[in-house]
């Protein structure tokens, strides 16, 4: 392994790289990156670094936003099979026929969509900047939200408005159940517990905070509590630990794990260096149309 690393190390200061790692890698990607974070994080680091190259240790649409903000620099995925099966859920067909039958609603999609699907957008949001992104929205008459329903629903509950939303859902949090909430209470009566807005609703409701993975990360290092149920891919608790050695985090529910996510390991990283592969882009038309729902996003926080 040590090897292995370093000759990660050696060759992305050979072509001038930065690894991008999302919170729900696995723990030996998550060691090696440069920087860490949530897929707002991400993607603002990758519009502004100096590095020509980018190794994204994430999903398919995390890439293609960076390749999108950054068209020029070269945006490397290390398994080009890692999609997100929400994102999946619509196309942008789905979403025209869905605007044509709401002409005069703000579309809003969240970033876990493909570069088509943005290009269809008015404005993007990230799980942080959701129901920011809706509130900025004071003059709509309508607004269109997809394709996360239980992301939706909560962005709606929020902000008091109600969201045209489609029937799309993340297949791993869908596995946290309210009843692995209540036995953690059971077992460690007085932990905090963290939700992802991906989650069901009856677990939100559960939950002491509804936060992105980066505002966890934030939150679990100013609160004063020592022990924390994380509803969310189990990805996170490694960071936690790692970051917040005083504190105890323990995952809802084991069974969430992101197949995706995990298809990331350091061979793959090294691989992908050494052939320069698989390189992520889009096409010009698709890029400068989804440009611009994600700097509408980007200029509202
Ligand atoms: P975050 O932006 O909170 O990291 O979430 C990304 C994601 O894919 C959640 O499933
Ligand atoms: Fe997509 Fe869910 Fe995996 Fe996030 S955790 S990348 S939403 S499938």
């Amino acid at each position: 392994m040590q090897r292995l690393i370093e000759k990660i190390q050696k060759l992305k200061k050979e072509r001038n790289a930065i690894i991008l790692v999302h919170n729900y890698q696995l723990s030996e990607v998550q060691d090696i990156a440069d920087y860490r974070g949530d897929s707002l994080e991400l993607s603002r680091v990758a519009a502004k670094t100096d590095a020509k190259v980018v190794v994204f240790c994430g999903v398919h649409f995390m890439a293609e936003t960076a390749s999108i903000l950054s068209p020029e620099k070269i945006i490397l995925i290390p398994d080009k099979l890692a999609g997100c099966p929400m994102a999946n859920m619509i196309t942008p067909e789905d979403l025209r026929q869905l605007k044509a039958r709401h002409p005069k609603a703000v579309v809003v999609g969240y970033v876990n969509t493909s570069a088509e699907v943005k290009a269809e957008l008015d404005i993007c949001c990230t799980s942080t900047n959701a129901v920011n992104v809706v509130l900025s929205l004071k003059d709509a008459e309508e607004i269109i939200f997809v394709p996360d329903k239980y992301l939706a629903d909560y962005v709606s509950k929020k902000t008091g408005k109600m969201l045209v939303s489609w029937d799309g859902y993340c297949p791993t949090h869908v596995k946290i159940m309210p009843e692995d909430i209540l036995r953690a209470i059971r077992l460690h009566p007085k932990v905090k517990i963290i939700a992802h807005p991906e989650c069901r609703p009856e677990v939100l409701s559960l939950s002491d905070e509804v936060l992105s993975t980066g505002k966890t990360c934030e939150y679990v290092k100013k609160s004063e509590a020592k022990e924390f149920i994380i509803a969310t891919e189990v990805g996170l608790v490694y960071r936690l630990h790692k970051d917040n050695p005083g504190k105890k985090f323990y995952p809802a529910s084991e069974l969430a794990v992101c197949p995706n996510m995990k298809r990331t390991n350091l061979e793959k990283v090294l691989w992908s260096l050494e052939e320069m592969k698989d390189e992520v882009r889009v096409s010009d038309e698709i890029r400068q149309k989804a440009k611009k729902a994600i700097d509408a996003m980007l200029r509202i926080v």
